[in-house]
């Protein structure tokens, strides 16, 4: 006996139609119309969305960062990711300089194990190649492991930044193996001197985070990463978390000449801007502090352009929470002791469908791709995940597309003490979350079992190309 999803509008990035959902076990058996109920369970679908269980590719779960360490771990952090929708997050593991990869894996490996509530995958961020470059086998050997995405940090000196020879040697590699780059582009060394020029003119708050940290250096570390992907042969990239017109142009422009050159915005960026959220009295924007920084909000409607027109092709969050009272405080005396993050991994659905898809600035089509489809394809799950199509994986969100939500840190899953969305209105929700076949979210409230989330070894991923 299955779950037969009955009459619920189908939707990928190539089309929807209404149809019933077969699903047997944790794999979808059958799509198409009048699929017999026999014995099923039958959820009835009618006048809802039938969409791929979202992909959240940027997340930082359980992550020591300036001083203190995320605020979800693999529990939390899945389960709120589970109820907004998202059935897979891929999630970083960090190599502390000084040591090999594969340490950095059997490290994150255990902070997930028995704890993810949906499936999860891993990126490595790389920091150190090591005596003579010889980390450099690291990289194959993650390949092996299902870890076909390579982060390196153009930001934060002294602590996470690579410089151009790390990239360039490591896109040489990335080039050979078919993985892939990807990049957090700042220019990490000039926003330092920015930044202390600011502190020594008696600029501490919260505010001079983001004016320290000027559209122009986005913009200039992304011309330079496809410029290094050049040098080094045409490595694929994937641009994290653009946040500004300036570094989107820069993709824009790298795509335009067939490079292969991807990349994501997230969803603060495209509906908080430093005119609505900074320069709050009482420390509050301390709670907006993440890096890149929120922008002018004349940046909005060029990354919404960009999302509809393929320039940038996925939405994920950065979803990297920490508490107001305990840890964004930490940065009282200085920004630059606040730690740089944001929660946002329960809303992401929310608030593409709402903004875009309800505002008019995407299909519903291209909703599912950016938030699922595309991210599948690019890190190596399509079509396991990613698509609702027989043969994949059963991840599958009945969404309610009249349902109106408030979105409020009283009732959010996610472990902070605040939500940087707070008081947004959305209309359209979801209903029901199924992962790998299961029941996992119904009334809001997560019904599965914690650690169910398996580990996914994934291939190498494709290039959508411009
Ligand atoms: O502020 C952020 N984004 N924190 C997480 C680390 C990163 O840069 O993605
Ligand atoms: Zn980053
Ligand atoms: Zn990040």
């Amino acid at each position: 006996m299955g779950t037969l999803i009955k009459n619920g509008n189908v939707v990928s990035a190539a089309g929807s139609m209404v149809a019933d959902v077969l699903v047997e076990g944790e794999l979808i058996a059958r799509v198409g119309a009048g699929i017999d109920a026999g014995g099923h369970t039958v959820v009835d679908a009618a006048g809802m969305l039938v969409i791929p269980g979202g992909i959240d590719v940027h997340t930082h779960l359980d992550m020591p960062f300036g001083g203190t360490t995320s605020a979800d771990d693999y529990e939390w952090g899945t389960r709120a990711a589970a109820i907004g929708g998202t059935t897979t997050v891929i999630d970083f593991a960090l190599q502390t300089m000084g040591r090999p990869m594969t340490e950095a894996f059997k490290t994150w490996r255990a902070k997930s194990e028995g704890k993810a509530c949906i499936d999860y995958g891993l990126h490595m961020a790389v920091t150190d190649l090591g005596p003579n470059d010889s980390w450099l086998d690291g990289v194959d050997a993650m390949v092996a492991e299902g870890i076909s995405s390579f982060k390196i940090f153009m930001a934060y000196p002294n602590v996470l930044m690579v410089d151009d020879r790390t990239i360039y040697k490591l896109m040489e590699r990335t080039k050979q193996l078919g993985a892939l780059v990807c990049v957090h582009a700042e220019n990490g060394t000039v926003i330092d001197a920015i930044v202390q020029e600011a502190l020594a003119a008696g600029h501490t708050g919260p505010l001079y985070h983001a004016l320290t940290r000027p559209t122009v250096a986005e913009a200039e570390a992304v011309h330079r990463v496809v410029a290094l992907s050049e040098l080094a042969g045409g490595a694929n990239v994937y641009i994290v978390h653009v946040s500004c017109e300036d570094a989107m142009r820069e993709v824009a422009g790298a795509r335009e000449r067939g490079l292969p050159v991807m990349g994501e915005t997230c969803t603060q960026y495209l509906v908080l801007s430093i005119e609505d959220d900074m320069g709050k009295p009482g420390f509050e924007d301390a709670k907006y502090v993440f890096t890149p920084p929120l922008r002018e909000k004349k940046n909005q409607a060029p990354l919404w352009g960009a999302v509809k027109d393929d320039v940038l092709q996925v939405v994920s969050t950065d979803h990297c929470p920490f508490r107001f009272k305990d840890q964004k405080t930490l940065g009282l005396e200085s920004f630059t002791k606040i730690p740089n993050g944001g929660p946002g991994v329960e809303n992401r659905m929310q608030l593409v469908y709402d903004r875009g898809v309800n505002m008019g600035r995407m299909s519903v089509e291209r909703f599912v791709e950016v938030t699922a489809e595309a991210p599948a394809k690019i890190f190596g799950m399509y079509p396991k995940k990613g698509v609702v199509a027989a043969g994949s994986d059963a991840d599958i969100v009945v969404w309610d597309p009249e349902a109106e939500y408030t979105i409020e840190a009283a009732t959010q899953a996610m472990h902070t003490d605040y939500s940087i969305f707070e008081g947004f209105k959305v209309k359209g929700n979801v209903r029901q979350v199924f992962s790998r076949g299961e029941l996992v979210v119904e009334g809001g409230k997560f019904t599965g079992v914690v650690g169910r989330g398996q580990y996914l070894r994934r291939g190498l991923g494709e290039v959508l190309a411009g």
